[in-house]
Parts: C-alpha cells; structure tokens; sequence
C-alpha cells in the first residue's frame, strides 16, 4: 500500500513535470484551425533585426543562419511570432526602410534559400514570421527611381512617384524626421522636377494614383507569401496617397489601398495578418481596422507613451482614459501593443505639455532626444529599475491587445545615446560576457555597431548566458508572465473593465472571456499603496495568483482590501466554488508555472544532481 502511494505519487510528479516543462507546452502550440483563424489574438510577438541577433560566419553582421541558430532561445521565451525588420537590398541609409530590390534578401544577411530554411525552422517551432512591407516609399537607389528620374515626365515609368515643378504643393503636410529634413520635397537634376519624399530624402515615395504601382505591390505580396510567411507590418501606411489642400494623412485614398492590398492577401492566404504602423491620434489609428476589411492589427501607439506618463505621474488615469477611447474595434481585429521598438519612444501623439514631461522624465539627457522623441531601451528609461520593469511588462502582457516585445528588452540590454540616428537602441544582441557579447566572433572593428559596454547595462553585466543561470533573473521571470499570458486566453481576447477605487495610484481591471475572469491590480507608486475594491459582483468567488496558485480570501458583498508593495501588482483568477474546489485535485500552478531548464535550476538544486 506504502509503496503503491510512493509511486503514483512520483507518477503525479512526473506527469506534472511533463506539463510543466516548457518545451513540451511548446510543441503543444498548434498552428490554429480555427476559420477564419484569429491566431495573432492570442500570439506574443518577439521583434528582431537579422543583423542584430547572431552572426554565423563571423562578418561582424547577423544573418538568417544566425537567426535560425538561435530559434530555440526564441521559442523557449514562449513567443509565438517572430517580426523581422527590414532585410531586403539597400544602401542601408535608413537602416534597411530604404528598399532597393523587394523580391530578394540582402546579401550579407544571407539568400532567399536561407530566408526559407528560416521559415521552415521557425515553422517547425510553431512560430509565425512577420516581415515588414514598405510600401511608402522606395530606397533612391532602386530600380523604378532611377528609371522614373530618366523616362519622360507623362510616362507611367515617371509616374511610379510623386512629381513637382515647384515644390510647393502639399505644403500642410509635416515634416516627420525633423532633425534631418526641411522639406517633404527634394530636387532632381536628372528628371529636373521635385519629388516628394514623407521621410528622409533619399526615400521618395511611391504613387498610388498610378495602377502600375498597386501591381507591383500584389508581386511583392505575392513573392513573401509564397515563401510561407505569416503576416506583413505595413511600414508608414498613414501617408501612402497625398491629396491637396489636406495634411497628406489617413485620406480615404490610403484606406481604399490598404482594402485592395487586404484583399490580395485575403485571397492568397486568409490566414496572414497586417499589421499597421500608423503612429497617429486614437480616431485615425483606429480607422486601419476600416470595416474589418483593412488591416487585423495596428500598433497602439496612443497608450505606449501613456503607459509611461502613468508610471511617472503614479496616476491610472492616462491609462484608463485612452483604453476606454479604444475599445471599440470590429470582431477580428486586435491592438499591438508595445513598450519599446527599434524607433525612438515617439512623442508626435501627445500634448505639447506631455511631451515636456515626459522628454524632463525620461530623456535626462539632451543626447537621448530626437526629432519628437527619445532613443533609449525600456531597462534604461526605467533605470534598471527591476520592479518598474516588471510592472510596465505586466501591462504589456495584461492590457487588451497583442503584446510585441523588442529583442534584448527581455534580459534588460542597455543602449548607446553617442550612436547616430536610432542606433544606439539597435546594437548586438547580449550573449555573454565575452568579446562582442557572444554576438560574433570577428574582429570587433567589423562589426555592423559596437556591442553595449556601460557597467549597469553593457553585456559583461547583462547577457542571456548569464541570466539563463539565474533563477531570479529578468529572463526567467520574462519567460514565466509569458506562459501565464498564454495559459489564459482572456488576456488576447477578453472584455476589459475598470475598477475606479478611490485610490488612484492602483490601476484595477478585470479581463472576461468565455467564464473565465481574471483581475489585474497595479500599483503605480513607488511606495505601499491599499484600496478597498467593491467586487461585490464577484461575491463567492475565491482569487486565485495565477503566478504561484496562492489562495485569497473569498470575495463578498463587503469591501475588499488589497495592499500592494511599491510598484507591485496581482494577476487573480476568480475563481467560482465548483472550480475552488476542484483545485485542490488540480494545482493551477502547476499548469503556469514554467519548469525552468536545467541551466536555469537554482545552483543549489544543481550541485545536488
Ligand atoms: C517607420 C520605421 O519604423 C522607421 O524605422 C523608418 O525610419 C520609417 N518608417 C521610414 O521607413
Ligand atoms: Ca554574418
């Protein structure tokens, strides 16, 4: 009998750690079957530069075989879609957005074969690709440009861009990189006209008043998707047509593109999603989901700088307020939301009076600023502060949306405020400790930029290797709020509803979806702050930590008291009686809770075998 018990009891061990172990969740993702699939509702995306990540052949640049060699550390985040940037050909003036060639892959990155191999390995791993479609505009370099600059002024040829005689018109619209620009039109000595350009000079915008150009894009479309990838984040879409007498964004023009470029994709693959980048006002981000019928996804530009403004004024309300102004989006459509990416943090959406707020908080520096924001990482905006880190991934991983985290932002890497342009927040990723942070193996003067070396944050300090040793690291504490994200749909799909406790240093909210409901509460203080919630709703229901399976006192009609640790927050399931009962046959932590790799085991647990 005593020996009957000791085994089913190590059997129960077993088959817990067989849940539990992260590689087996993994393998367990499917790619959805779901019509139309809605997988990107319920994905995290990792956001990645080729160059950036590993270099296989020792150039001092990243590669897609690089890429692919480290697809396990990608998968093993828990992520379940990868966005690369641009890797395409080009003279590399704006970091790759300046395209010469869209139907190949840059050389030094690798070849198109590569980019399969990439794919099917990625693929393999039940991680999706997005890649970036920059249709605004066109590197000077390529092709079409040069041709166009050399046909006659009413060829279709010519017509692929944007031409003046004066350089005068559209003079509404702004000018986007400020510290490098003064016009949105540069003059050609060889087609003797002005062209219009939205961003730097050298990037002349495509027109889409010319049939020929929306052709093109439906080959290029065409091209990626036949080579299995899984979505597009649309570069710059706000200002792909211009028209007189308006600022050049968001016209009804540029939505009827985007419908037709929906719909190409629709047609070839139903399950592909776009993703737009349109960096504007609440109402107009809100239009690149049309009708259902544009884009599935856009980046939640209006709460990104709000998240940070919220955490320094420890008030909810920057929060709340833009969450409720957003809500309202058709069925299948889903936010990105994020904290950080490969631009400077963006200020252009944001009061005159917020953005000097936020650029004395956070851009301590005049260095750290440029055009109307600031080029520095998530740890060092946040002073290396762990728990301001945590607290703003939390809403990352909590807040209606898909959250999208940028490379090196998952161990805490540093930035460079004394590299040009956006850089500085673009540098090796950090392997190790050793020469070139593990990124590469040659001479350090070929690398493509100079890995991280300050003492807080260079990779001597902070480097994957490292922190994969740690249990208490930012990596293993990354790796496990993702799994408990992924364990509950709610966080992808669910209704969101505010708590306004008088407290307003305590954001509150509860996400709802099919019968589960789970209740986020956030300090955004620095200190100890409590509140007494009214979940009289909830009465009977017993919160549940999604993070440890701790049990809660039952909620009733009274008031409920909660006190958080500075900068703290709670992620609870409530749970119904039926299911509190129940937990006592089956653990919830044992389903969340990530069984670390064995690298990750605390040192002690090691030394024992
Ligand atoms: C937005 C991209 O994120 C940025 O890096 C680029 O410079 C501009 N678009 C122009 O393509
Ligand atoms: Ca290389």
């Amino acid at each position: 009998m005593g020996r009957h018990r000791h085994n089913s009891k190590r059997e129960a061990a077993a088959s817990m750690t067989r849940r539990a172990d992260p590689r087996t969740r993994i393998a367990e993702r499917t790619i959805s079957a779901e019509k139309p699939s809605l997988w990107y509702k319920d994905a995290v995306i990792y956001q990645v530069h080729v160059k950036s990540f590993f270099d296989s052949n020792d150039d001092g640049i990243g590669d897609f075989a690089g890429l692919t060699a480290k697809l396990d550390y990608i998968s093993d985040l828990g992520v379940s879609a990868i966005w690369l940037l641009p890797f395409y050909p080009s003279p590399l003036k704006d970091d790759g957005y300046d395209i010469s060639d869209y139907c190949a892959v840059n050389p030094v990155y690798g070849t198109v074969e590569d980019f399969r191999s990439f794919v099917e390995a990625a693929h393999a791993r039940k991680l999706r690709v997005i890649i970036e479609l920059v249709i605004n505009h066109t590197s000077d370099q390529h092709p079409w440009f040069q041709r166009a600059r050399r046909a006659h002024k009413d060829s279709v040829e010519r017509q692929y861009y944007v031409w003046s005689e004066t350089g005068h018109e559209y003079e509404e619209a702004r000018i986007i990189f400020i510290d490098s620009e003064i016009s949105n039109w540069a003059w050609d000595p060889v087609a003797r006209q002005y062209y219009w350009h939205r961003f730097y000079s050298h990037q002349p915008d495509l027109n889409f008043r010319n049939p020929h150009v929306m052709r093109e894009v439906k080959a290029i479309l065409a091209f990626w998707l036949d080579l299995g990838v899984d979505g597009f984040r649309l570069d710059a879409v706000p200002y792909l047509v211009e028209r007189s007498g308006t600022d050049g964004e968001n016209l009804p023009e540029t939505h009827s593109v985007l419908k037709a470029i929906r719909a190409e994709v629709e047609r070839r693959n139903p399950d592909c999603v776009l993703l737009a980048e349109a960096n504007q006002w609440p109402e107009d981000a809100l239009s690149y989901f049309g009708q259902g019928d544009e884009c599935h996804m856009a980046f939640h530009f209006p709460l990104m700088p709000r998240l940070f403004i919220a955490i320094a004024q420890e008030n909810r309300e920057p929060i709340t307020e833009i969450v409720e102004n957003t809500m309202q989006l058709p069925a299948c459509c889903q936010w990105a939301i994020f904290l950080r990416n490969h631009d400077e943090l963006t200020l252009e959406m944001v009061t005159d009076e917020e953005r000097d707020y936020l650029w004395t908080f956070y851009a301590t520096h005049r260095r750290m600023r440029i055009n109307l924001g600031i080029r520095r990482r998530l740890a060092t905006l946040l002073d290396g502060d762990r728990r301001r880190i945590e607290l703003m991934n939390a809403f990352l991983f909590s807040l209606p949306g898909t959250p999208v985290l940028y490379y090196g932002d998952e161990i805490g890497m540093g930035d460079n405020p004394f590299l040009g342009d956006r850089d500085g927040v673009r540098t090796p990723m950090q392997w190790s400790a050793d020469r070139n942070a593990g990124f590469s193996r040659a001479d350090s003067v070929a690398l493509y930029l100079p890995p991280i070396i300050d003492p807080l944050f260079g990779h001597e300090s902070v480097n994957v290797e490292v922190q994969q040793q740690v249990r208490s690291s930012l990596l293993n504490w990354m790796r496990w709020i993702i799994r408990v994200r992924n364990a509950h749909q709610a966080f992808g799909r669910g209704d969101i509803a505010f708590l306004r406790p008088e407290n307003d240093k305590l954001l509150v909210f509860t996400r709802t979806y099919a019968g589960e409901i789970i209740l986020c509460i956030a300090n955004l203080s620095e200190t100890a702050q409590a509140a007494a919630l009214d979940l009289s709703t909830y009465a009977g229901r017993v919160p549940v930590d999604l993070f440890g399976g701790c049990t809660m006192p039952t909620v009733s009609e009274q008031a409920y008291t909660v006190m958080l640790p500075g900068h703290s927050f709670y992620w609870f399931k409530l749970l119904c009686d039926d299911e509190a009962r129940l937990r006592h046959t089956e653990p919830l932590e044992a389903k969340d809770r990530p069984e670390l790799p064995p690298a990750a085991k605390p040192r002690a647990q090691r030394l024992k075998g």
